[in-house]
């Protein structure tokens, strides 16, 4: 391997660029040389490439979203682009490519896989929603910027002893609301994997009423939808006063948690590492605290299964 790229490619997520780092750092160390390939695969395709050095990567690790910029390219997912794309990397001499992000940007490694380049993908997205691997970079970060909101809210809800409506991302998935709202003390969690009636979420705001609960927080992963027809109808079914939170992009944002760092930074290594010894098609996980890697395929197959005990602890706990 004497040349590598490296994109990172669908929503931002804080941590990428620590493992931009941690990439361009451990190829350079082993006389590998690194380009950087701007706005994903859109840049690749375009051919928006730039040799990197280690100073290129100073003074980056502490920062939220990505250096190399990200784009979402949806005609990457025809074959005729995707063959230009491999001819680019061709062009430049790359041998292997690093990407990372989250599913879609592995069905794009996976199609370049398939013509023939050597492709190795870290898992980059807030919303945690890649099967093989328990943490994704930036989740944790946009839990804890979840968090930091969600005590806010409170003490406002408890002043006024509102229900307060919080909606986070999560497209399919309710891993953020899930942590944050176990994390943030919430009386119900709405999230995609489980289907809650309207009976049900309003006999628990209800039952808080008739305890002389204070006050109530909901969090709603984004992909249910409709949050703001929910508050309405909180409000008009308890006759207690609701405010809707729509978090929206200030959890993508922000200096990456330590955690986020660490793990950046350990899958960085594992990519150069892999590609050193001739492996590919392979993407990063951590899995019961280890760093692993696993066959490209494997892991798009797999299906993510919902923390259903963490789910009960929620509503044990209200
Ligand atoms: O990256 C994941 C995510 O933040 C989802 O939670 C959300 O649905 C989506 O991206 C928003 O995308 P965009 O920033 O392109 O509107």
């Amino acid at each position: 391997m004497r040349k590598i790229g490296i994109l990172t490619s669908g929503g931002d997520a804080p941590g990428m660029n620590a493992s931009i780092r941690a990439i361009v750092r451990t190829a350079i160390k082993n006389d590998i040389k690194v380009m950087g390939i701007r706005e994903g695969y859109s840049g690749l395709y375009n051919g928006d490439i730039y040799p990197m050095d280690r100073r290129s990567v100073s003074d980056i690790i502490q920062k939220g979203g990505t250096i190399l910029k990200t784009a979402r390219f949806d005609s990457f997912s025809k074959k005729e682009v995707r063959r230009k794309a491999s001819q680019v990397l061709k062009v430049y001499g790359i041998e292997g490519l690093v990407v990372i992000g989250g599913d879609g940007t592995f069905r794009g490694a996976q199609g370049l896989g398939e013509l023939g380049i050597n492709t190795i993908g870290i898992p980059g997205t807030i919303d945690n929603d890649l099967a093989y691997t328990d943490y994704s970079i930036g989740f944790d970060t946009a839990q804890n910027t979840i968090i930091d909101a969600i005590n806010k809210i409170r003490d406002t809800s408890a002043s006024h002893q509102r229900v307060s409506v919080v909606e986070v991302m999560g497209r399919d998935c309710g891993d953020l609301a899930l942590h944050s709202g176990i994390a943030g003390g919430a009386t119900t969690i709405l999230v995609p994997e489980k289907k809650l009636s309207k009976e049900e979420l309003i006999k628990t705001v209800m039952e808080g009423k008739k305890r002389k609960k204070n006050h109530n927080l909901v969090v709603i992963a984004e992909g249910v939808g409709k949050s703001d027809e929910i508050a309405r109808e909180i409000e008009t079914i308890s006759g207690i006063e609701t405010r809707l939170t729509v978090l929206g992009h200030i959890q993508r944002g922000g200096a990456p948690t330590a955690f986020d760092r660490i793990l950046a930074s350990q899958m960085g290594h594992r990519a150069i590492e892999l590609l050193m010894v001739g492996k590919s098609q392979r993407v990063i996980g951590i899995v019961n605290g280890k760093i692993v890697d696993m066959d490209i395929n494997t892991a798009l197959n797999k299906k993510k299964e919902f923390n259903e005990k963490l789910y009960d602890i929620t509503m044990d706990l209200v």
